[in-house]
């Protein structure tokens, strides 16, 4: 059963809201998942058994996460025994030349040897970004990014979604994935907005469970699972227009979120219940902060209400380099290590501090600042998790499964990023029936930037951190191209980037929207478009033919006179590799179903805006879609 059937398209918000509480204890999910918070729990015996093993800087060794890029020796993951590295946002092979599948592989295999030259031979659980897909490797599919996941409301879909995700990962050795993200976005200029599924915690909540359960597969040691990390706990998604602190674009990311514990929970909280529920191992806890405290170093959120109240049996990783400046440390790392492995921090994640944070946490332990009880617990929270894998199993090898590669970036797994991809679009507006498009038409003109460029279709965290314009993003399908694979042998598909020559043509297709961004470079303070996007589309509009706008954006943007120029208005979000998706749309082969996961603004002056809102007054109310 999809969701969507059960999004409203009228205004009465609060309906939407009830009938979406309704539905999302009826969605069913595709795999019983068998591991649980319990499941971590009963590997307690073992784990102990191993830690009884260990010396001191073993298990600190376990807790500490250098991203691959920093490691100034790769002899350094026996040095410090190393429990873990991660790839952050393109921090692939050196080599460019080996920035590849098997140049991938290979990395990560060597690291693991590594691991297993170390005494006790405890293999790494190395952690990924792949949050749309395997995205950092070209050649994986990239499916849609979850604001557009969110507007299919289909959980099984999204389940299908994180197993094929799984797969490829683990096609390359990963065993650990940074996602899903349960963020619930509250103010669209955020520059993450589009790594959240949507504005209502109930829709955040369905869609995350769903996610860990493709995730991590019916059992965490099937050799295709992943273990899943949701993130950033707790309330990131909630901060304060202007709290964020940085000397570049931030305005939101990394801030502060000012509200009572009643509202956070009731807003931000529900996301990790749900993938508590469903098994998941890690949780990540967030950069920003709550009421002006660093959540990475709230021990009551940490370890108060998730470990204790909540039941959390799996371990924290903490964000990037986010421990660092805790409050009270007074930009002391020592200070901040103490703070967070205090607060119930169990991993940090780090650049190339790794070996002053192996000395500082030694030290500490020394000094009796932290309790060998707290290493302890944090190494056997570790170490249970890497149990429930199967990474200690004497008769598994941890490294790659290279016949997993077969399927990479699949026609199989590329046909249901494609049904994502139609499923998460949104139809705004369709006048005078110009959607669908005719497929005997004579002349179609594509324009705008968005049309012939997978880059920009693919938003953020794809190849690199930031993402970048270009077609870089082997094995994937241009709207443009689609265009052309769809209409019939005799309609002539012309293109312009900028609108120009599109007189006399049966229909135009405007595709614009944002240029590629992740974290706080998308923060944004007018979510106004750029100029040329405009540009095409007065030049289009010029030729008086009928005009289809389809936008590329990862989130709601202020919209302008674009609905009043346009006589079809396609909201594509970040749709991915699969450009095929959106002309299966719009020639008709299949119906719109996608309804908004946010709330769409008319202006600027209205964000935050959020359905159930005093005086809503969106331009498209959350569950918003049309079809034909
Ligand atoms: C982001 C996380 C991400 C981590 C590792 C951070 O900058 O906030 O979402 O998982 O980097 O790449």
């Amino acid at each position: 059963m999809t969701v969507n059937a059960f999004f409203s398209n009228g205004r009465a918000s609060a309906l939407i809201a009830i009938v979406l509480t309704g539905l999302f204890l009826a969605a069913s999910p595709a795999t019983q998942a068998e591991t649980t918070q319990k499941t971590y729990a009963s590997f307690n015996a073992a784990a102990t058994k191993l830690l009884g093993r260990m010396t001191l800087d073993e298990k600190v060794g376990q807790m500490c996460q250098p991203d691959q890029s920093a490691l100034k020796d790769p002899a350094d993951i026996e040095k410090y025994f190393l429990g873990s590295l991660l790839s952050g946002g393109g921090s692939g092979p050196k080599n460019k030349a080996d920035y590849n599948l098997k140049g991938w592989t290979d990395m990560v295999d060597g690291y693991q040897r590594h691991a297993l030259k170390t005494r006790l031979g405890i293999p790494l659980i190395y952690g990924v970004d792949a949050v749309h897909g395997h995205n950092n490797i070209p050649g994986a599919v990239v499916f849609p990014h979850n604001i557009g996941l969110g507007c299919s409301g289909n959980a099984m879909l999204v389940e299908k979604i994180e197993q094929i995700t799984a797969e490829e990962v683990r096609a390359t050795g990963i065993n650990w994935v940074f996602g899903p993200c349960v963020a619930v976005p509250r103010d669209v200029r955020w520059g993450r907005t589009y790594e959240g599924y949507s504005e209502n915690p109930d829709l955040v909540k369905v869609l995350g469970a769903a996610a860990v359960r493709g995730f991590q597969g019916s059992h965490l040691a099937d050799p295709h699972s992943v273990v899943a990390c949701a993130k950033h706990y707790l309330g990131d998604g909630g901060t304060a227009y202007g709290s964020a602190k940085g000397t570049d674009n931030r305005k939101l990311d990394q801030g502060d979120t000012r509200c009572d514990e009643a509202t956070l929970r009731s807003i931000h909280l529900p996301g990790y219940i749900a993938a508590l529920e469903s098994g998941v191992g890690t949780i990540m806890p967030s950069y920003s902060s709550w009421n002006g405290q660093k959540c990475s170093g709230q021990k009551h959120l940490l370890t108060e209400v998730l470990k204790q109240e909540l039941g959390f049996d799996g371990f924290l990783i903490s964000d990037y380099n986010a421990i660092d400046g805790i409050e009270g440390s007074n930009n002391d790392y020592k200070k901040s290590v103490e703070l967070a492995i205090n607060a119930g921090m169990d991993m940090v994640m780090l650049t190339d501090k790794y070996a002053l944070f192996c000395k500082d946490l030694k030290e500490l332990v020394g000094e009796g600042k932290v309790s060998m009880a707290r290493v302890d617990d944090a190494a056997t929270r570790i170490l249970r998790v890497k149990l429930a894998m199967g990474l200690l199993d004497e008769n598994r090898s941890p490294l790659a499964d290279r016949s997993l590669q077969k399927t990479f970036g699949s026609a199989a797994h590329r046909a249901v990023a494609r049904q994502a991809v139609r499923e998460s679009l949104v139809l705004l507006k369709n006048e005078k029936r110009t959607l669908p498009l005719a497929k005997t038409a004579q002349r179609i003109h594509v324009a705008g930037a968005g049309a012939d460029d997978l880059g920009m279709q693919c938003g953020g965290w794809t190849i690199d951190w930031q993402g970048s314009m270009g077609n870089h993003i082997p094995g994937g399908t241009s709207i443009l191209t689609a265009i052309k694979n769809t209409a019939s042998a005799r309609t002539e598909v012309t293109y312009s980037n900028d609108g120009q020559g599109a007189e006399g043509a049966d229909v135009g297709v405007v595709v614009i929207g944002e240029k590629p961004y992740a974290e706080f470079f998308g923060d944004s303070a007018d979510l106004v478009l750029a100029k040329e996007n405009f540009a095409t589309l007065t030049n289009m509009k010029k030729t008086g033919i009928p005009l289809v706008v389809v936008l590329l954006t990862g989130r709601p943007v202020i919209l302008g006179d674009i609905p009043a120029q346009s006589d079809a208005l396609l909201a594509a979000w970040l749709p991915g590799s699969e450009g095929q998706g959106v002309a299966d749309l719009l020639f008709g082969d299949f119906k719109p179903t996608g309804k908004l996961s946010h709330s769409w603004p008319r202006s600027i002056s209205q964000l935050p805006l959020n359905a159930g809102d005093k005086n809503y007054d969106p331009l498209f109310p959350l569950g918003y879609g049309l079809s034909y």
